[in-house]
């Protein structure tokens, strides 16, 4: 499973980064909002950080000025993929971008009729919103379960799963259990998954014991070698 952070939050991209566990990001207009930044400006940092997918939106609704929008942003950098609303011009913009060797990541899938639309589209990545769904008292995980089967019956539908809208770590597992390609994740919930309380009491445990033996491993090493 691929995992993209979900964040225009550059100080959160380049921490995480180091772990060498993020292959992407998402943004979308509203975390370009909160971030109070210039968009262009981001994505070309963005782009720099992480060699990966990152997903760019566009603003406009019409076919042409989607798609007119979709070729400036995929001037940023090789490594983005615009991302178009899950719509009749949507999806027309979708093709017209992949047509042209564009990476579309389609938005807003609330759906399976959607996510079938959208593979049909050629879209590189689907994005259905699971944590949107569970708010509205539907299951979003059902909508991947979904997703994910009818994508394996056809060799033609090459699009990825790509879950967004990710509330917590039991999320990413679910998803990884039904086999979805990438999850993308607020880097919250990216640091919410390294923890275990039994692996700090573990730990504790471990280094009080060590420190009663008075050895250290570096020094063993450097007897060894100057023996
Ligand atoms: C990612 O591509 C989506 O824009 C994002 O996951 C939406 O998440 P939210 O429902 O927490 O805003």
């Amino acid at each position: 499973m691929k995992f993209f952070i979900d964040t225009a939050d550059l100080d959160e991209i380049r921490d995480l980064a180091q772990t060498g566990l993020v292959d992407g990001v998402t943004t979308n207009p509203s975390l370009v909002a909160k971030s109070g930044r210039d968009f262009f400006e981001i994505l070309e940092e963005i782009c720099g950080i992480v060699p990966g997918p990152v997903s760019a939106e566009v603003t406009a609704t019409g076919l042409r000025s989607m798609v007119a929008e979709g070729r400036r942003l995929a001037k940023v950098a090789e490594n983005i993929t615009v991302k178009v609303p899950l719509t009749p011009d949507g999806l027309k913009a979708c093709k017209t971008l992949t047509g042209e060797g564009i990476k579309v990541n389609v938005t807003l899938c609330f759906s399976a009729p959607q996510a079938i639309l959208a593979a049909k589209a050629g879209a590189t990545f689907v994005s259905p919103f699971i944590g949107r769904l569970d708010d509205v008292g539907a299951s979003g995980m059902d909508l991947i379960a979904d997703i994910c089967q009818i994508f394996a019956n056809y060799d033609s539908f090459r699009t990825e799963v790509l879950v967004a809208s990710i509330r917590h770590p039991m999320h990413v597992v679910e998803a990884a259990k039904l086999g979805a390609d990438v999850a993308t994740i607020p880097p919250k919930v990216l640091r919410q998954m390294f923890k275990h309380p039994l692996t700090d009491k573990g730990l504790a445990a471990f280094l009080a014991d060590w420190e009663k033996t008075g050895q250290s491993i570096l020094k063993a090493e450097k007897a060894e070698s100057s023996a």
